[in-house]
């Protein structure tokens, strides 16, 4: 049986506890500072599963050393946003608690694959890189498939287009600098710009970008995290079942699209290894450009990260 450890039992963590434990058969440990809130949650997912037919086990708990001989490691832990707040506006409170369980994932872990949702993602992603010393492969951010799933979403509401009809991808950062790819997404076999109105279009892809704001401004207190959740539970079949799916995902680039050094949306296929290859689409001139500023202003953005995180 798979393990998979979750840092951060709050509604993103508990929420992907909840759709692991359902999709998988799969040991979860759930870890978070309020030691009672893991334990609690993870009895109740666990009591949830029993007519199922899922025999998932869960532990929920404190100890950071719960993460031993994991295959997975999820890292939801950090502040989530308020209204008002943009995602980068968490880097100073949520760098600490990354670093931290990074360390300890390294040491005790180190041969699990890694996935970064705690935001601003790709800069924690980044960070849990190089406070675990990990190899590049085996680190990776969410926030492609959550994106690409909110314009899936509008897509379908606004433009009257399916996801059945509909092949797109959302790449760059999980912030202002995302990228929806108007270009190279189609819509029944015809380029969107062809086969959707301009103004809805453009109406799609603004509320793509501030999907995450959107809701947050609903909810007053936190983020979403059912979106979330099984955005992460995607990605983390496609790791575990050992897939090849492609999906878009927050990959470090050694080159590919011409960017180098860093993490940032791009597609990746995944499997049991990390991310196995970076997938080079066909982006057009536009889309290539809006990926290269994306890309750096999570390079500066990197680079002014406090030296002690990154030892
Ligand atoms: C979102 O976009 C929490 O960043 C996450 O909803």
């Amino acid at each position: 049986m798979d393990k998979v450890t979750i840092f951060g039992a709050g509604h993103v963590g508990a929420t992907t506890a909840f759709y692991l434990s359902l999709s998988l058969n799969v040991e979860v440990a759930l870890v978070d500072v309020e030691e009672g809130r893991a334990r609690g949650l993870a009895l109740d997912i666990e009591q949830s599963l029993q007519y199922t037919g899922s025999c998932s086990r869960l532990e929920g708990g404190a100890d950071p050393g719960a993460v031993a001989e994991s295959d997975l490691v999820i890292i939801t832990a950090g502040h989530p946003r308020l209204p008002g707040m943009s995602r980068l506006d968490l880097t100073g409170r949520n760098a600490p608690i990354v670093t931290s369980i990074a360390r300890e994932t390294a040491r005790w872990a180190p041969g699990a694959v890694v996935v970064v949702v705690t935001n601003p993602v790709d800069e924690m992603t980044y960070l849990t890189w190089k406070a675990g010393s990990f190899p590049e492969r085996v680190i990776m951010g969410m926030a492609g498939v959550l994106d690409t799933s909110r314009f899936f979403c509008f897509l379908h509401r606004m433009a009257e287009r399916p996801a059945s009809d509909v092949e797109a991808m959302v790449l760059g950062t999980h912030g202002d600098d995302m990228v929806p790819l108007v270009d190279w997404s189609r819509a029944g076999g015809e380029p969107l710009g062809e086969s959707v109105d301009p103004d809805t279009l453009a109406e799609v892809v603004e509320r793509t970008r501030g999907g995450g704001a959107e809701i947050v401004s609903h909810l007053k207190s936190g983020s979403a995290y059912f979106a979330p959740a099984v955005s992460i539970g995607v990605m983390a079949l496609a790791i575990l079942g050992d897939t090849g799916e492609v999906l878009p995902v927050s990959a470090f680039l050694d080159g590919q699209y011409g960017i180098s050094g860093i993490f940032l949306g791009v597609p990746a296929r995944l499997g049991r290894g990390g991310v196995t290859e970076i997938v080079e689409l066909p982006l057009s001139d536009g889309e290539r450009r809006m990926l290269g500023r994306a890309a750096e202003g999570v390079r500066k953005r990197v680079c002014d990260l406090p030296d002690d995180f990154l030892r």
